[in-house]
């Protein structure tokens, strides 16, 4: 599969996935913020955005092996890599499926713990409804548990551009993409066994993968770093751009030897 990518900058490369059911519209703050730090790699994870969904069955395995052949096509051996929420899944498969590849991770506003039964069945209402026409009708139940409330109630620009990001996601790509979501194992023994650093950042009113499963990511990883960022819900980077940006300008600094830019 041959993802759609959007990038910016140079150097270092990182590679932003995107959260579901979003694309990679909504790393612009990302790209226009870190290009002058690393080079920003963000692509449209199959079936959203300018990327083709295929024919595979629903699997985060798949989104993370089409990830590394981008790599393999820009010649990248090896990148950070990171994801917000949906894409820190696919973010969390790469680490087990292609270790090799890392320089660095980042757990964004996600959780490494598989789904319970319940959210497995909600994600099958969700799939089947979506591929039923039923989408609009969700968007209202999607916003405010995907937006913090500060931004609910003060970012009216925040909240208009994640409902045109949803309502334009392909119905086929939510059901495909709900359903990989739903098969998706527990992840805290690849994070255990990860052997670069990690930076885990989660918006502190994130109520989808709230601030407890960041602390424990963070825990398990050997090398792990945890920000929390205030007034910032699930979509920290699309809330708080700029906190979002300088938590991983500080990683990327690291990484690379030096210090963290200022400001
Ligand atoms: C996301 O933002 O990607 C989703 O909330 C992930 C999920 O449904 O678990």
């Amino acid at each position: 599969m041959h993802l759609y990518t959007r990038s910016a900058g140079e150097g270092l490369p990182v590679v932003l996935l995107h959260a579901f059911p979003l694309s990679s519209a909504m790393w612009l703050a990302q790209r226009e913020g870190l290009a002058a730090v690393c080079k920003v790699i963000t692509p449209d994870l199959r079936g959203f955005g300018g990327s083709p969904l295929g024919d595979e069955e629903p699997s985060l395995d798949v989104m993370a092996d089409d990830v590394v052949r981008l790599l393999d096509r820009q010649e990248i051996d090896r990148a950070v890599v990171g994801g917000q929420s949906m894409g820190g899944y696919v973010t969390m498969a790469l680490c087990r499926r292609h270790p090799d590849r890392l320089l660095g991770v980042i757990l964004a506003d996600t959780k490494a713990g598989a789904d319970a039964e319940r959210a497995r069945a909600d994600r099958e209402r969700v799939a089947t409804a979506a591929l039923d026409g039923g989408l609009p009708a969700l968007v209202g139940e999607m916003l405010p548990t995907m937006i913090g409330e500060t931004s609910m109630r003060d970012r009216a620009m925040v909240v208009g551009r994640v409902r045109g990001l949803i309502q334009s996601a392909p119905p086929q790509a939510v059901a495909w993409a709900q359903r990989a979501m739903a098969g998706r194992p527990d992840s805290f023994a690849t994070l255990r066994e990860l052997t670069v650093p990690a930076l885990v950042i989660v918006g502190e009113e994130d109520r989808i993968s709230p601030p407890g499963d960041a602390e424990a990511m963070a825990e398990a990883v050997p090398d792990g770093r945890l920000t929390v960022i205030e007034q910032a819900g699930h979509l920290s980077a699309i809330e708080r751009p700029e906190a979002f940006n300088r938590a991983v300008a500080g990683f990327t600094a690291e990484l690379a030897g030096g210090s963290p830019p200022r400001g």
